[in-house]
């Protein structure tokens, strides 16, 4: 299954069609791991893949070349779903050389020795394999200190490794091929995995004209390629990075008893009656993955939470541990929820939002035994909803 995505330069990769756990990410669509051979008077394969996946770029380099012939092994990054099968390689191209930044070499040297021949590049950097030439740019902390992606300068190919990609497999290569909305799914890897590294991002977008980076294609190293319109999944990571919020809520809550449930809906009643939308899940039947997708684009998170042991419920917990780790910015945050002897959770919510930075509202917890909302209660829901809608037209 010969996949040329330019002027010789093929997708020698492999499709993860079952996983569904990237790093503590759920990833319910599976995932691909991105080689690319490009073929000149030298060969040059850019990235390998995931350990356990390395017969099907096997099977992909050897319909286009004699694996032994490979010249130099571009390493963009380390990290073990692009490097997991280098080892294999460099045995099946014994005369192959590795071209990776200073922050990689030392990663390499720390695992394999000095086995094999390395040559180190820093930004604007060339290799020249013919025709064709690649150009080296240094992204640290996109993902891990040692990234860098690799442009084909003649071709304006942009092999942007992590940058750019999402968790899908599919039978396509190509963005423009497919019927999925791969900007959600897009967006779903940056929120979940990126989302921390924007302020380095935003930055790295900014130099990216200055390098004289113009690519008409992108091909990142999980998922699908930009081909039509590159710039549409650019100008998303230019938003994203910079915290562009939408007029959008998140509500997000546990619930022992319903009084939390209860809440949550009523609150998500007054943001929709003030015309704001509003994205409502019940932490024990949703994915994080998905709330933090819809979250990243959203002006307010709203996290509601019953008290249990003078503490949040662990689903609560185990939400706000991962929105500490992924840094949002540019947020309203509210906390809320209903307690029976003794409340805590709402203030250990509200507490973790000052923690972030984000701007806050006033919590809103009610204390009930036995009973259930009052009318009062009720319109201060409605109330309290209407109020964050306000904040996030601005008003
Ligand atoms: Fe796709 Fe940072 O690895």
């Amino acid at each position: 299954m010969k996949c040329e995505v330019k002027n010789g330069i093929y997708w020698t990769g492999a499709i993860d069609w079952n996983m569904r756990d990237f790093h503590g990410y759920d990833t319910p669509k599976g995932t691909s791991y991105n080689a690319y051979l490009i073929v000149d008077e030298k060969i040059a394969l850019v990235d390998t893949v995931k350990g356990g996946f390395s017969d099907e770029m096997f099977r992909g380099i050897g319909e286009l070349a004699d694996p032994a012939k490979i010249d130099y092994v571009i390493v963009n990054h380390l990290e073990k779903d692009h490097s997991g099968s280098l080892e294999e390689v460099m045995s099946r191209a014994p005369n192959a050389k590795i071209y990776c930044s200073p922050r990689a070499k030392a990663g390499l040297a720390d695992k394999y020795g000095d086995r094999w021949p390395i040559n180190v590049v820093k930004t604007g950097d060339t290799l020249k394999l013919g025709k064709k030439t690649l150009r080296f740019t240094e992204v640290p902390m996109v993902h891990w200190p040692d990234s860098m992606v690799t442009y084909v300068e003649e071709d304006r190919v942009l092999l942007s490794n992590d940058a750019f990609g999402q968790h899908i497999a599919t039978s396509q290569r190509f963005e423009d091929q497919v019927r999925a909305n791969v900007i959600y799914d897009a967006r779903a890897y940056y929120a979940n995995i990126l989302m921390p590294l924007s302020s380095i991002i935003a930055e790295t977008l900014k130099k990216l004209p200055a390098l004289n980076i113009s690519p008409e294609i992108i091909a990142p190293s999980h998922g699908l390629i930009w081909r039509k319109d590159p710039g549409r999944i650019v100008s998303a990571y230019l938003d994203w990075s910079q915290f562009k919020a939408r007029s959008e809520v998140v509500i997000a809550y546990s619930t022992m008893w319903g009084l939390t449930d209860m809440m949550a809906k009523l609150i998500a009643y007054g943001v929709m009656d003030e015309g704001v939308d509003v994205r409502l899940y019940d932490l024990h039947e949703s994915s994080l993955a998905a709330v933090m997708t819809d979250l990243l684009e959203a002006r307010a998170v709203v996290v509601g939470s019953s008290t249990q042991n003078n503490i949040m419920l662990h689903r609560t917990a185990e939400f706000m541990a991962y929105l500490k780790g992924l840094r949002p910015k540019n947020k309203i945050g509210a906390a809320f929820g209903a307690y029976g002897w003794a409340g805590g959770a709402v203030k250990e919510i509200d507490d973790g939002f000052r923690a972030l930075g984000l701007e806050t509202v006033e919590p809103l917890a009610f204390r009930h035994i036995m009973t259930t909302l009052s009318e009062q209660d009720q319109k201060q829901c409605i109330e309290f909803g209407r109020n964050i809608a306000r904040k996030v037209r601005g008003g």
